[in-house]
């Protein structure tokens, strides 16, 4: 039943220190290393509680950027950047895991340890391409003793090992050094999966500042290990300095099927750069001219606040990769920690990876779309069913019945009327985070806030909303979606933006609105309108460890509206790198 909501409790209070944006450099062993000392009882930050069930993450320690996922051979990888010895960054190796459906991992050896010359200061971020003859490849960043950036390459010891446990460094490492003209040494890492060329030739990307702008800097080669450089970058960009892990690969509009760049690509397909840098992982969609060997965007912003993102939450340098056994499009990306160092140091781990995504092109070829893999679905349990719902101005329905702190909410949210639309203001687009944070929950609106209150305390004192707004624009509705996490927890130091963005919504055709929250403890992920906008962040609720953490949807607008159907799950506990005995 639902019931009037004191929406006094949202006030907003916004806590915004400076968490966990800059990484440290420096490198501490961990104190508390996860062990089993805390106490499930314990409220402060290194409770387990705090833990995901399904998302993944190391057995310990620190984690930041996906590497070289693939599949290969029956099995996926994840390698990850890991820091072997604490919980911040630091002394970066690849961790590797191994799996046969996504969600259940298994932790092998690290394969890549640094300590060669290419590699001596750590191994940074790379990719994996298949070989012909079925033979993966990984090329990677090293830091060398000068601090120069160079790239080196690694082959499988054992290809008839399932698990590809070993990785042989060949002696031609490194394989490419920063030089050109207008090289910055120290900002030339990242490379990309290889691809193709009508020319039988191989090609990477690779992310660098060349005369102080970014560049995917373009490189050619036989046999992935003498490269020359292409004379012009795959794209460029003066509006900003350096691109990190650049991602490139084609996509059908409106297909879910994905495709492998190394293979023909079919006619009509479109090509995806996605770049990171201001914390956010932004992509352009054109067309990659094959005899030239360039990218050319089909729209180009120059103010890069307007550009696309995978996500518009806490999620940086992600990585897709082509996975034969479905044909589809599979993209990972880190969603880091909102607590502090000192938090960090004190738990003994940082950092999870957002749920593995398909990944594929709108209809219309704007923008990507993204949904959790179907894999997730074998961790639903007891399965809660309500329909025709009716939310009016002010009310609050409690999803009852299912484990409220690891969970998988799918809800629809249908309008009454589409009056009450109040005007889009197109300078929004620049700072959606600003909207949301001014309009959160508790400010009522014409056609919404409505959405889901999760992970909330039974005096509502903690409480993170995901919810939309709709606007008119002039030919078409623009939906602004939040996550807000202002009121997340009452425990002090955290980071809690307000975080959102918009999306253009047909709503004339498309009479509902769907939301899709996975919450995992300290993860809330969201797919908004089908997968068009994809939030996710960490929150620490108090609650969590205290007491029992509730779950409702809300309407806090004008218009009334229906709920057609809401379906939630608990979530059972994936093995994700979890210890044997
Ligand atoms: C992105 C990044 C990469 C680098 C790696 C080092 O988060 O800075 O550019 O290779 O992390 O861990």
């Amino acid at each position: 039943m639902a019931q009037a909501w004191a929406f006094a409790l949202l006030a907003l209070c916004y806590v915004c220190s400076s968490i966990n944006g800059e990484r440290s450099f420096l490198s501490t062993r961990d104190p508390a290393a996860a062990d089993d000392s805390d106490s499930d009882s314990d409220s402060s930050i290194v409770s387990r509680k705090y833990r995901t069930a399904y998302h993944f993450q190391a057995p310990k320690n620190w984690i930041n950027d996906p590497n070289g996922p693939m599949y290969y051979n029956g099995i996926y990888h994840s390698f990850y950047q890991y820091n072997p010895n604490g919980s911040i960054w630091g002394d970066i190796i690849w961790g590797h895991s191994v799996s046969t459906d996504l969600v259940n991992w298994i932790a092998v050896e690290p394969a890549l340890e640094k300590g060669s010359p290419g590699d001596i200061l750590g191994c940074w971020t790379g990719s994996a391409t298949i070989l012909p003859g079925n033979i993966p490849v990984i090329i990677y960043t090293g830091g060398d003793k000068d601090d120069r950036q160079v790239q080196n390459v690694v082959l499988p010891k054992n290809l008839s090992d399932p698990y590809l446990r070993e990785w042989i460094k060949p002696a031609n490492n490194p394989v490419l050094q920063p030089v050109g003209p207008g090289f910055n040494e120290s900002q030339f890492r990242d490379p990309t999966t290889g691809w193709i060329g009508p020319d039988g030739l191989w090609r990477i990307a690779i992310g660098a500042e060349v005369n102080g702008y970014s560049a995917a800097v373009l490189y050619k080669s036989e046999d992935f290990l003498n490269w020359t450089r292409v004379d012009h970058p795959l794209y460029s960009s003066n509006t900003t300095n350096m691109w990190e892990c650049p991602d490139f690969f084609a996509v059908l509009p409106g297909n879910k099927g994905g495709l492998d760049l190394s293979a023909p690509i079919p006619n009509g397909a479109k090509h995806v750069l996605k770049v990171s840098l201001d914390s956010r992982d932004k992509y352009f969609i054109g067309v990659y001219d094959l005899k030239r060997d360039a990218f050319e965007p089909d729209t180009i912003e120059d103010d890069r606040r307007l550009w696309l993102k995978i996500d518009y939450g806490n999620c940086y340098a992600s990585k897709s990769f082509f996975d034969s056994k479905n044909g589809r499009r599979i993209i990972w990306g880190w969603a880091n920690e909102s607590d502090s160092d000192a938090d960090d140091i004190a738990k003994g781990w940082a950092g999870i990876y957002a749920m593995a995504r398909t990944i594929w092109l709108d209809n219309d070829g704007k923008q990507l779309l993204q949904w959790p893999v179907e894999e997730v679905e074998t961790l639903r349990r007891n399965e809660i069913n309500h329909q025709g719902l009716e939310l009016n101005k002010g009310d609050l329905f409690e999803i009852e019945g299912i484990d409220t702190a690891q969970a998988d909410v799918e809800i629809d949210f249908e309008l009454t009327s589409i009056d009450d639309a109040e005007p889009f203001d197109p300078s929004w687009l620049v700072d959606p985070e600003k909207q949301c944070r001014e309009a959160g929950a508790s400010v009522h609106g014409g056609i919404g806030p409505f959405g889901l209150v999760v992970l909330a305390s039974g005096d509502m004192k903690e409480h993170t909303d995901v919810h939309f707004r709709v606007y008119k624009s002039e030919q078409k509705y623009m939906i602004l979606m939040c996550s807000d996490l202002g009121r997340s927890s009452v425990r002090p130091g955290l980071y809690t933006p307000a975080y959102g963005g918009f999306f253009e919504f047909d709503l004339e055709k498309e009479k509902k609105i769907s939301l899709r929250t996975l919450i995992d403890r300290s993860a809330v992920e969201s797919f908004g309108g089908g997968g068009r906008l994809c939030i996710i962040a960490r929150v620490y609720p108090v609650a969590l460890v205290d007491e029992r953490v509730h779950l409702y949807a809300f309407n806090n607008g004008s218009t009334t509206v229906r709920v057609p159907q809401l379906k939630a799950w608990s979530m059972a506990t994936a093995q994700v790198n979890v210890k044997k005995g």
